[in-house]
């Protein structure tokens, strides 16, 4: 293939890449930029594939594999597991950055200082993102103990190992000769892999979605060193459109949670078994679907409040069909999504737009909660930290100063949940002893079905 040609197919795709992105910022274009992007990516390695000379025959047969793998993977997965596939799917990332960083030394005939310079950060970035991405999946599902492990001189220890991973990559460039490069290389990608290891273990489950996040980005700037490694144009701007975009992701989490991405890193958040200090009065108050019916049936504004809970229900079609109801018999509705609820960015949105609840019906947590305490019922479906006043209230809180959705404002709040327990990070709702406040105990899904069954006897 013409080396013009090639570049026009590379910008191209990076235009496509960029249009996606900025797609992927509403919800109702989100599914269209998904798509562009991906055709942006199909059209570049097309072109890297045939530029390499491949036989056109095993680009189709690489793109069949490729494309059943992911297709399986994509409808096996459940939506409440999808944060394990994307933290598997940045260490497979990693590890081709790695994996084209070493052969390229390898393939080196003769020493250049650029050239090994590239290979030792695509080496380095892409071997922790690895096995960071590998310990962060291994968490999430529960394979390994999600708690933060702790350990003395943890931090130093780290330290010395970065270090010495950086010296490895110094070595190489300069050409310093005192051990085998291959020997080096091999040193390198060992300290990497440890790095990954030991930087993700200390971090509790709950941040998981923050770390996986920046090893996203992480995956991006490997790609980005592999594209300077193999010179090739499209691989660098992919790369830093994904460094770019994971790093801002972080960023926009933690100041969801409040916290810096440093306390989330090196924080130790989720070590202990956290528990409120402060003294709950009161004591949980159940509600039949019967009474919560009469209620709502007189209720003049509803606001749903989806978290975790609703996604491992699958309740989001009831919710809708409640909702329409709702509005049906004159009430106005509204669906409260806080930036962190469930278990990835932009999970609510995702099930409430797969119910297709229309938009106009989705509000911010500030817009929300300036109204809140002219709302009638405030229903919490599987929520728990993101509507726990402890944050706002109690100093002492593991979650103090995190923003939350002010539930316990409105004047009703219905708490669908199936038991007692705490929430994801493991603290004690002060909302559910509120007067104000009712519980209804069972699958959400469950639940709301009996309310709806209600309505239409
Ligand atoms: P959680 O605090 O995890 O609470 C989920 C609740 O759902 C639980 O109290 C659970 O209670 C209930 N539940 C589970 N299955 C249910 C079912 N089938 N039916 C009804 N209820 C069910 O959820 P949240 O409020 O969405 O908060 C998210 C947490 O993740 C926060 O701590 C947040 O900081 C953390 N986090 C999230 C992100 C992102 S990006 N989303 C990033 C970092 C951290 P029962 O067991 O009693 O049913």
């Amino acid at each position: 293939m013409q080396d013009n040609l090639i570049n026009v197919a590379y910008i191209i795709a990076a235009i496509l890449f960029i249009m996606g992105i900025k797609m992927l910022g509403s919800a109702s274009t989100a599914v269209r930029g998904n798509r562009i992007s991906s055709f942006g990516m199909l059209l570049a390695v097309i072109v890297t594939l045939l530029r390499s000379g491949l036989d056109y025959k095993f680009i189709i047969l690489g793109l069949i594999v490729g494309g059943i793998i992911g297709l399986i993977a994509a409808k096996k997965v459940q939506m409440t597991g999808m944060p394990e596939l994307v933290a598997l799917f940045n260490g497979f990332g990693g590890l081709a950055s790695l994996l084209v960083g070493w052969s390229e030394f390898e393939k080196s005939l003769e020493f250049n200082w650029f050239l090994y310079l590239v290979v030792s950060i695509a080496i380095l970035i892409g071997g922790v993102t690895f096995s960071g991405s590998i310990i962060a999946y291994l968490k999430l599902s529960g394979k390994i103990g999600g708690n933060a492990v702790i350990f003395p001189f943890q931090k130093f220890i780290n330290l010395l190992i970065m270090a010495g991973a950086i010296i490895i990559g110094l070595l190489l460039v300069l050409d310093a000769n005192i051990i085998d490069n291959s020997i080096l290389v091999w040193v390198l990608i060992g300290l990497a892999v440890l790095v990954g290891i030991l930087g993700v273990i200390p971090i509790g489950g709950g941040d998981m979605p923050v770390v996986i996040a920046l090893l996203n980005s992480f995956s991006g700037l490997g790609a980005a060193a592999a594209g300077f490694v193999i010179t090739n144009t499209v691989l660098v701007v992919a790369g830093c459109l994904v460094g770019a975009s994971g790093l801002i992701l972080s960023i926009i989490m933690c100041k969801a949670m409040n916290r810096s991405l440093a306390n989330v890193l090196f924080g130790g958040f989720g070590s202990t078994n956290n528990s409120t200090t402060a003294e709950v009065d009161g004591e949980m108050k159940a509600l039949s679907v019967e009474d919560s019916y009469y209620v709502l049936e007189a209720a003049q504004s509803v606001v749903f409040v989806p978290g975790y809970g609703m996604a491992v229900a699958q309740a989001q079609h009831v919710v809708k069909e409640l909702a329409e109801i709702l509005e049906k018999n004159g009430a106005e509705v509204r669906h409260a999504v806080h930036p962190v609820a469930g278990r990835m960015p932009g999970h609510m949105n995702v099930l409430l737009a797969e119910a297709d609840v229309p938009y106009e019906q989705l509000c911010e947590m500030e817009e929300v909660n300036s109204v809140m305490p002219t709302i009638d019922v405030a229903i919490i479906i599987g929520a728990n930290d993101v509507v726990n006043p402890a944050a706002i209230e109690d100093e002492n809180s593991p979650i103090y100063g995190m923003p939350i959705i002010n539930a316990h404002q409105a004047k009703s709040v219905f708490v669908l949940k199936r038991g007692q327990g705490a929430g994801y990070s493991g603290i004690i709702n002060t909302l559910f002893f509120r007067e104000n406040c009712r519980m209804i105990y069972g699958d959400a899904k469950a639940t709301i079905s009996s309310i709806v069954s209600q309505f239409d006897d």
